[in-house]
């Protein structure tokens, strides 16, 4: 698997020359502002917002691999002091993308469906128009590294202690971290260790970045289901995080058909609950014909009914505490998506 970046010089190539505003080949400092809202978000349910392709100044300027990136001009100089900052300790980056046209964000989806499949799409790629990359101001970074480029995703993620160098730098330019490790329930995505984002104030990025916490925390713009949940993935030698974020999207998917319930703890149930007994339970719930599956994961939550009003006409009792409910899941390959077979007591 490739960063979603990563692998992309050649297709934002394609379909990002000649964005709006564009001062082609540029390099160096600018002393551009954009008339947008630099605290906007933009994600699964937000929307880049109207009017913003009229008002965002962009830069375009030429990455040492040799393709064109354009960027947000104050989120551009803003990177450059980062870089700058960077070297002096001995850290290379460069800019793999940063804005993306909804039209370029398609042809990724396209792209990416074809070389990697839906469910990776689905976890790592925005469906076009809701992508903060639209904004200009979401950047993918690549490492250098012995003045080598490292792009690929599975190759970036062998260096997490390069990242915690980036990461810590990132607030003292004004970047945060968009995509933490244990955030998908709030963020929507799983941990790109390579995605920041520009907020052009400094405070609020250090606030975020100290916190640990999601910009959709900090704007107070959670999903009201899912704003009070603890997510505990456990220690696994089956399943890594993503694979238990793909499986989330599968449960919260039906969750959210339990109008007004609302989710307080999200577990991973262990790997002895996940071996060859449950793989048999899960097969035996397959549909008729079905792939068998060659994996199975579990998961327990807790979650808490509404109020008596909301509660008529549903199975919970009014305002309870709902502790241990397991949700049992299979999947055909570790590509594959997860199928929800049962949940209950
Ligand atoms: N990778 C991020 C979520 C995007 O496609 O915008
Ligand atoms: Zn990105």
């Amino acid at each position: 698997m490739t960063a979603l970046g990563g692998s992309l010089g050649s297709a934002f190539l394609a379909a990002c020359s000649g964005s709006q505003g564009g001062t082609s080949g540029q390099q160096g400092t600018t002393d551009g502002a954009s008339g947008i809202d630099y605290m906007a978000l933009v994600n699964k349910t937000h929307a880049l917002p109207e009017g913003w392709e009229d008002a965002v100044e962009i830069v375009t300027f030429t990455s040492s691999e040799d393709w064109d990136v354009d960027v947000e001009a104050k989120a551009y100089d803003a990177y450059l002091g980062l870089k700058e900052d960077l070297e002096a300790d001995d850290v290379y980056v460069d800019l793999d993308s940063a804005y993306r046209s909804v039209a370029a964000q398609q042809e990724i989806v396209d792209e990416f469906t074809k070389k990697y499949g839906e469910e990776y799409v689905k976890q790592y790629v925005a469906v076009p128009g809701y992508s903060e990359h639209h904004t200009g101001l979401a950047l993918d970074l690549f490492l250098i590294i012995d003045g080598k480029g490292v792009y690929y995703n599975e190759e970036m993620v062998k260096y997490p202690e390069i990242w915690e160098k980036v990461h810590a730098k990132l607030a003292d330019h004004g970047f945060i971290l968009r995509y933490l490790p244990g955030k998908k329930i709030e963020t929507g995505y799983s941990y790109e260790p390579w995605h920041i984002r520009y907020l052009d104030d400094v405070d609020a990025a250090r606030q975020i970045m100290d916190e640990g916490i999601t910009l959709e925390r900090y704007l107070d713009e959670l999903d009201p289901m899912t704003a009070d949940c603890e997510v505990d993935y456990g220690a696994s030698k089956l399943y890594a995080e993503p694979d238990m974020d793909s499986a989330l999207d599968a449960i919260l998917a039906e969750f959210k058909n339990w109008d007004g319930c609302t989710l307080q703890r999200f577990a991973f149930a262990g790997d002895d609950a996940c071996g060859a007994d449950e793989l048999e339970y899960v097969n035996g719930l397959r549909e008729e014909g079905a792939e068998a599956f060659d994996q199975a994961i579990v998961f327990t939550t807790d979650f808490h009914s509404p109020s008596a009003e909301k509660s008529e006409g549903t199975a919970w009792e009014p305002d309870t505490d709902y502790k241990d409910w397991t949700w049992h899941l299979g999947r055909t390959g570790a590509d594959g998506s997860w199928e929800l077979l049962t949940w209950g007591y």
